[in-house]
This record gives structure tokens, sequence and C-alpha cells, in this order.
């Protein structure tokens, strides 16, 4: 290991927060090298995913610990360039995509530290910039849908922010798994959500849910709030609510006999090779918005905060 880690520079740029906060609070600056624990790789990032929940990680309203300071992001793809004891099946030079840490930290980065049970071989079909867009969306995606949920053929499957980044994946997942496919997404989004597969678009936004009261069996929630409440109706007796934003009231779900959760998703090696067997022959497709340089991840959390952008997932580019 040592030879190698020699031929690495002492010091990266990352971005990182010394204290929670605002934008104001992420700094691009140098850090040093932390040797991988066992069970770890370093990668040589190519590209790094921004996700919401990059934002609520930088504001302090992660669900989880959050030791300071540290390097925001967590979707990477790149190289390996180092191997820690007792990685099986990774070896430096590989390309892969995948997770950081259960942290959901460090991706923002030139290197990153990365659990090897967390990342696979980056499919090849993918550029570097697809690759990292794909990772924590899809996996939430995959495990929403067919790990909570357990839908299959024929199901009704309502998407709440069916447009959004990890919507797009549930719909193209659910669809391919034989389900009937509600897309709820902005009218502008309508055309987008029947070209990855959703059988019907409605806008919660405008409408309401009575017309499709008790005539879904699944909901899968990427909005939360009060939209996430009224689905509720949509839902047949026995029928089940996954929401990736908010623990779901369980009373309610109790009085309309369905069962309703919040997941966390845990990104693992084996799903990101199902959806990587998928993306490879095009049959999964993943939408890059910006392209921006690591060091204007600045700009990048004032799109995720409401600033005009390209439709799609941003990703920085060290
Ligand atoms: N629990 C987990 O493990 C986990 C993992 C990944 C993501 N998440 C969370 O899941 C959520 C979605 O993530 P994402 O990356 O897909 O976000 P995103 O790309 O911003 O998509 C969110 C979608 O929701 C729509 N939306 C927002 N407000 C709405 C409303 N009031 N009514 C109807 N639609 C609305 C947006 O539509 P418009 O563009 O038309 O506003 C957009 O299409 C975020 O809160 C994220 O933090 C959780």
């Amino acid at each position: 290991m040592d030879s190698v880690r020699s031929t690495l520079p002492k010091f990266f740029k990352a971005v990182q927060i010394d204290g929670f906060g605002g934008i104001e609070a992420m700094h691009y600056r140098d850090v040093s090298f932390v040797r991988p624990a066992p069970d770890q790789i370093v990668v040589r990032i190519a590209a790094a995913g921004v996700g919401p929940w990059d934002a609520w990680i930088r504001a302090g309203n992660s669900v989880l610990p959050q030791p300071l300071p540290l390097t925001l992001g967590s979707d990477i793809a790149g190289t390996v360039v180092l191997v820690g004891d007792g990685v099986k099946g990774l070896f430096s030079g590989d390309e892969i995509f995948g997770v950081t840490n259960p942290r959901f930290t460090d991706g923002y980065a030139e290197y990153a530290i990365a659990n090897a049970g967390m990342v696979a071989r980056k499919p090849t079909a993918l550029s570097f910039e697809e690759a990292a867009s794909v990772p924590v969306i899809a996996v939430t995606a995959w495990q929403m849908l067919f790990e909570q949920a357990h839908v299959k053929k024929g199901d009704r499957v309502l998407v709440l922010g069916g447009a959004g980044s990890v919507g797009a994946f549930a719909v193209q997942l659910a669809h391919r798994a034989g389900a009937y496919v509600l897309a709820g997404a902005s009218r502008r989004d309508t055309d987008f959500v029947m070209s990855l597969g959703a059988d019907q678009a409605m806008d919660p936004r405008e409408q309401t849910f009575a017309k499709f009261r008790h005539s879904i069996d699944v909901v899968v929630d990427l909005v939360g709030g009060e939209t996430l409440d009224r689905s509720f109706e949509t839902v047949k007796p026995g029928g089940r609510v996954v929401s990736a934003v908010a623990e779901p009231n369980a009373e309610r779900a109790a009085t309309a006999k369905i069962s309703a959760n919040f997941m966390l998703v845990a990104v693992t090696t084996s799903t990101l090779l199902a959806l990587s067997e998928l993306l490879e022959i095009g049959a999964l497709r993943t939408r890059v918005g910006e392209l921006l340089p690591l060091s204007q991840a600045q700009l990048a959390h004032e799109m995720l905060e409401g600033r005009k952008h390209a439709p799609g997932k941003i990703v920085l580019v060290p």
C-alpha cells in the first residue's frame, strides 16, 4: 500500500464546513490525506453528485451524527488509487461509482475515502459525470419500490415528485417491473415522465386526488408535507406508502388500514450492480443537469436552494 501512497499528493482540494450553516459556511480548501481503514478504498474523484441531502447536512439538519469539520458530498465516480486491508474484488485502477460512507460525507473532493461495500464498477456505457449522478437517487428508488413496498407486476404505483431525481428512477423502475405508473409532476414535466414510462401524469399542486381514491397499491413519496398527507386517500386498504422525505402519519395510516413508513437509503454494492446492469443496456437512463467545477460548489448549493438551473442532477467536476 505504501508504494502507491507515496505517489499520491500530500494535500488535495475539498469542500468543507467547520460549522453548520448557510452556503457561506462552505470552504474550498486543501486537506491532507488520511489512510483508509480496513474495507475502505481511496478514489481519485472524476465527478461528484450534488443532492438535496447535502444541503440538509450543511445546514445541520441531518438525522445522522455529523462530526465537524466535514467534507460535503456522497455520490462519487472515479478511479481507485489505494485499497485498504481486507478489500476484496477492487483494485487500483478500477473505475467505480457509488457512495462514500453511511453519513453521506466526503464526496466533494479531488480524492475521497469510500467504503468498499458502498461502491461498484462503473457501468462502461456511462461517463463519470453520468455515473456520479446515479448512486443515492437510483438506489433510493430501488429500495423504496422493491425492498420496502414490494412492488410487483400489475400494481398501481403513484410516484409523488415523479419528475425529480429519485422520482425519475422510480417511474422507470416501476414501469420496468410491470406496474401501472401514475406520476405526480408539474404540468411542464408531463412529457418527461411519460417518456420515462409513466402511464398517466397528474399535478398534485393543481388537482386533488379525488379521482384516484382507493385506486393505488403503492405511493412512493418524494415530496412530503401536505402532498404526502393528501395522497393517503388514493391508497387501497392493505396498500403501502413509503416516504423518503418524512415520517408519514401513523394514526391516519392505521385508520385507512394501510402501511406507511419513512425509509433511509442504504447504498450497497449489490443494489448498484443490479442498477448497473440496466444502465449498461440502456434500460435505465439518468439526467445530468448542470456540470460545475468543484471550486463552484457554493453555486451548486444556490441551485439546490432555488437558483435557476438546467433540469437534472447537478454534478461537480474536480
Ligand atoms: N430518505 C432517503 O434516503 C433519501 C434519499 C434520497 C433523497 N431523499 C429526499 O427525497 C426528496 C427528493 O429528492 P430528489 O433528489 O428527487 O429531489 P428533486 O430532484 O428536487 O425532486 C423533487 C421533486 O418534487 C417535486 N415537488 C416539490 N414540491 C412539490 C409539491 N409541493 N408538490 C408536488 N411536487 C413537488 C419537484 O417538482 P418541481 O420541480 O415541479 O417543483 C421535483 O420534481 C428530497 O427531499 C431528498 O432529500 C431522501
